[in-house]
This record gives structure tokens, C-alpha cells and sequence, in this order.
């Protein structure tokens, strides 16, 4: 578990983790299968936190605790400051389950309609809100179908429909992007950011890492139950970034230079149709400033090289099996 200041809790916390642990049994002998390990993390009002893992990482298991639809083995969940089964904190969540399941003689309208009435809204709002919804996922001409002739990504989008029903403040979407088509998942994307303008806080799992990216302020990966890394996108990404890259205009003779450039210590100099692109040590720019003046080569783009959130999630994960506090794990 990785202590970081991100995840402190404090009083704008909507949602936290402390110390949670879920270990099922399975089998007439009960065998202990591991699922979530000493999580802790805390949310802030208005942020937006990817809970990022591979397939049986522990992702759908720590929302069902947050949602109290299971109890821990051990620590505790706790949503806008109150423990998880507290009905007033529940009314604020909108949840998308894992693989949503609707009565499939229903129609669109009518499970928002449904929903709306669980949260105890009247008649007129059920009925503003299902057209808006439906229309903002994509769905308002199929309205009216019953659920038995819907894709999987369409069954998706209802899913993340009847989630906003009552305008909640936190949204728990688990797999979010699941099983929606290129369009659907840009449009999801956008629907994300559109809500996160709003300033509701998002938590949601994934691990399609790529998508996740653009949509979360911080993350917390999980691999094996554990979490492996959590924090500010910004700063896990940055936090490595001791390379840099160079990109030269490419000389007429580009010989000289390149002999030269490879002469900074672990510097990897490869030649591109746009120019000489050289990767670095971030200490070693100084030498290739130099370089570049000696060489009247013209310098055109100089950056920190950062992991992406799937190099970041691989080393990360990487480390812990090398080291194994994980070994023997859940998946
Ligand atoms: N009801 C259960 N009984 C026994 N084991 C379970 C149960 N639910 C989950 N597990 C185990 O807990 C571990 C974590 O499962 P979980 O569903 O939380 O993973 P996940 O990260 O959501 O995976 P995915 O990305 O595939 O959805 C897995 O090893 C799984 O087999
Ligand atoms: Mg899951």
C-alpha cells in the first residue's frame, strides 16, 4: 500500500476506503480466495478516480462493498462521511453494476420510469428525466423497444441511464466502457467529462487503461487485490520522468551529428522522416545543448518522457510479483 497525500482523508471526502480486505470462501473445504487486500483511498467532492486493474484484480469487489451489497472480511467503506448502508448516503449514489440485468419485457422509458419511482421522484420529473437521459445516451428512438432485442452495449447504455435517474452526486460505474462500440465509448467519454464539469464525483473501474486516461483527476491500480499505485494521474506519471526526448532537424550529412550525439551517455539517437530524435537522460541535456551549438544542428523540440498509464500499471505490477507480497494471489 503506498502512502500518499491524495488520499488523506478529510471532511470533503464523499467516498473511503480504510483498510479493506475481502477474502471469500469457496468449496466444501472453504478455500480462502483473496479478493481485495488493506485498500484504503479517499475520494474528494468533485473528483473524478479510476479504480484501474486487470481481470480479477479485485475491481468489482471493492464497489460491492462500498455499496454494502456484501460485507467486508475486514476495514470499512464509509460514503459522504457515513457508513455505506446509511439510506441517506445510498439516495446520493447513482450505481452502474458490472453486467447490468433489466426484466427484458421492459422498455427504456419504463426502467428510468421505475427508478425515478424508487427514488421517490413525481410523475413530471420521471418523465423530464427519462427523455433527457435517454437522449443523452443515445437511445431515444429505441425508447419504447422492450429490453429483449437489446446488444449488450445498448443494455450498457440504459444501464448508465437509470444511474442518473435521481441527478445523484456520486456516481460508482463499474466497467463504464464495457462492451460499447468505438462511438459509444466516445460518447461515454464525453457524457464523463460533461458530469465531471457538473462536479460530480466519478468513481469508476476499467482496465482498458487507454480510455481512462483523459477522464480521471487520480487513480488507484489494483493488481491482486492490492493497490499497487494511487495518486494524481499527473504526478504517478511525471513522477518517473527522468528521460527526456529530443527531436533535431535532420542535417544534410547527418553522420557527424549522429557520431556525436551518440556520445552522450545512454543517449538512443534514431533517425525519423521528420528529424533526429534522440532519448536521453534528463541530466544529460546540458551536453546536448552544447552538442547541438557545436554541431550547428537546430534543436526543434525538447520534452519529458512520461510513462503511459499501461507502462505505469505494468511496472507497478511488475514489481510487487517480483517482489511478492502478492504471490499466490486471488485471480
Ligand atoms: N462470490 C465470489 N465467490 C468467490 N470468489 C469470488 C467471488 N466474487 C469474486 N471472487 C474472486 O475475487 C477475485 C476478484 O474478483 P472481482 O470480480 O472483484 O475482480 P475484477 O477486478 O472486478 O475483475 P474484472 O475486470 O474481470 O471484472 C477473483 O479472484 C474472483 O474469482
Ligand atoms: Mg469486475
Amino acid at each position: 500500500m503506498l502512502a500518499d497525500s491524495t488520499f488523506t482523508a478529510d471532511s470533503d471526502s464523499v467516498l473511503e476506503l480504510s483498510r479493506l480486505s475481502k477474502t471469500f470462501r469457496v468449496g466444501f473445504w472453504a478455500r480462502q480466495v483473496p479478493a481485495v487486500r488493506d485498500v484504503s483511498l479517499v475520494m474528494r467532492r468533485g473528483e473524478s478516480l479510476g479504480y484501474l486493474g486487470p481481470n480479477g484484480s479485485g475491481k468489482t469487489t471493492s464497489i460491492k462493498c462500498l455499496l454494502a451489497l456484501i460485507a467486508p472480511s475486514s476495514g470499512t467503506a464509509r460514503i459522504f462521511g457515513r457508513p455505506t448502508s446509511d439510506p441517506l448516503a445510498r439516495a446520493r449514489i447513482g450505481y452502474l453494476p458490472e453486467s447490468p440485468y433489466f426484466y427484458d419485457y421492459l422498455t427504456p422509458s419504463e426502467v428510468l420510469d421505475y427508478v425515478g419511482k424508487l427514488y421517490g421522484l413525481d410523475a413530471a420529473t420521471r418523465k423530464q428525466r427519462s427523455r433527457l437521459l435517454l437522449g443523452l445516451v443515445g437511445l431515444d428512438l429505441d425508447a419504447k423497444r422492450p429490453l429483449r432485442g437489446f446488444s449488450k452495449g445498448m443494455l450498457q447504455r440504459v444501464g448508465i441511464a437509470q444511474s442518473l435517474v435521481a441527478d445523484p452526486d456520486l456516481l460508482i460505474w463499474d466497467e463504464p466502457l464495457s462492451g460499447l462500440d468505438p462511438m459509444g465509448r466516445k460518447e461515454i467519454r464525453e457524457l464523463m467529462a460533461e458530469l465531471r464539469r457538473q462536479g460530480k464525483s466519478l468513481f469508476f473501474s476499467s482496465h482498458v487503461l487507454t480510455d481512462i486516461e483523459a477522464l480521471c483527476d487520480a487513480v488507484c491500480i489494483l493488481d491482486r487485490g492490492e493497490a499497487v499505485a494511487q495518486g494524481k494521474l499527473s504526478e504517478l506519471l511525471a513522477k518517473d520522468a527522468l528521460e527526456s526526448e529530443a527531436v533535431l532537424d535532420l542535417p544534410t550529412d547527418p553522420a557527424p551529428a549522429i557520431t556525436a550525439l551518440q556520445a552522450i551517455a545512454s543517449a538512443l539517437v534514431t533517425t525519423t522522416a521528420s528529424g533526429l530524435r534522440v532519448v536521453l537522460p534528463t541530466a544529460s541535456i546540458g551536453h546536448l545543448c552544447k552538442i547541438t551549438l557545436d554541431n550547428q544542428l537546430s534543436l526543434r523540440e525538447i520534452s519529458p518522457r512520461r510513462d503511459s498509464l499501461e507502462e505505469l500499471f505494468l511496472r507497478k505490477a511488475l514489481a510487487t510479483r517480483v517482489d511478492g507480497p502478492g504471490a499466490g494471489g486471488a485471480a
